[in-house]
């Protein structure tokens, strides 16, 4: 099997990654050659990490040798799985499915791993619409058990039984979401990434406390501001704009809290702050 990853961000290159421990062929594609190096970085680290606590058997680079990169779109060619990770914008996902479409044969699957954009929209980009599909990773890929399959109006059976074989070659478990606005998980997130922030900008307590809180009390592994940096709080601020939109309900209307951060910069873990300092 061959699987084309376009996008070689946090999702794209963990997506690569657990691909190429079950032996898999990937090609990863990013038109930033930064971000292929970082990709690789981030990959061999994280398949070091595994080796040691003995998660994986094989050679971290050996698994790294399945794993080509290109940097442009130009160089997709024949897969039979395609992932496409790249930011979340419409206009810059239907530049990747167009590409992908291109060189797609009938049968090859279409993935988006969208956390927040309609698969619907999204498949009307594809020239094989039955064949498109969101597959929602959550990271980190390597660690978390979790794909959030998402199916359009137009996803065929065949196709949703491809990727839920998909999902169980990388051990991983599925669940299936319609195509609704955020689909379950963020749906269900975000409100209380949201509610979290409110109680901060609010003085109800400090932030340390609002994630004790919700790690001690709730067993949550992270605190719901601790998650929010570790999402990228740009990425967070952009899922809220898309479900509050959609929904119109101010459950899903970002923070000013969360909006001033992001405005000076500070995007959480990635750039170093946002509502703690790493
Ligand atoms: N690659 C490989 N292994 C990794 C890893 C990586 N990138 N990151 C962490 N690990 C492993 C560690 O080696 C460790 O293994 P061990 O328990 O066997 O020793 C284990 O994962 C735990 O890691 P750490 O001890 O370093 O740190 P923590 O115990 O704090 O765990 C965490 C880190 C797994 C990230 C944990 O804090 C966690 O589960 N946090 C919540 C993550 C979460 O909710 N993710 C979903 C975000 S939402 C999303 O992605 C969707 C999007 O649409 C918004």
């Amino acid at each position: 099997m061959k699987v084309s990853v376009i996008g070689a961000g946090t999702m794209g290159n963990g997506i690569a990654q657990v691909f190429a421990q079950k032996g898999t062929d990937v090609i990863l594609v990013d038109t930033f050659p930064d971000a292929i190096k970082k990709a690789l970085e981030t990959m061999k680290s994280s398949l070091e990490k595994l080796q040691r606590k003995g998660a994986i058997r094989e050679d971290p680079n050996i698994v790294l040798s399945r794993i080509k990169t290109e940097t442009s779109l130009s160089a997709l060619s024949e897969s039979d799985v395609y992932i496409e990770a790249v930011p979340e914008k419409p206009e810059i996902k239907k530049t990747a499915i167009e590409a992908i479409s291109s060189v797609a044969r009938p049968d090859s699957i279409v993935a988006s791993n969208t956390s927040s954009i309609s698969i619907n929209l999204l498949s009307s980009y594809c020239k094989f619409p039955q064949n498109f599909v969101g597959m929602h990773f959550f990271n980190p890929v390597p660690v978390m058990k979790l794909v959030e399959i998402v199916k359009s109006n137009r996803t065929s059976e065949e196709t949703l039984n491809k990727v839920m074989s998909l999902v169980t070659l990388l051990d991983k478990q599925y669940v299936v979401s319609s195509d609704y606005p955020g689909f379950i998980s963020n749906r269900i997130l975000m409100p209380l990434l949201n509610e979290a922030m409110l109680a901060l900008e609010q003085g109800i307590s400090t932030k340390e406390d609002i994630d004790k809180t919700m790690k001690l009390g709730m067993n949550h592994p992270m605190g719901p501001l601790e998650l929010a940096d570790f999402i990228g709080l740009d990425v967070t601020r952009d899922i809220m704009e898309v479900l509050y939109r959609e929904f119109g309900d101010h459950r899903y209307k970002p923070p000013i809290i969360l909006r001033n951060l992001v405005n000076s910069g500070k995007l959480g873990r990635k750039s170093g702050e946002g509502f703690y300092k790493y």
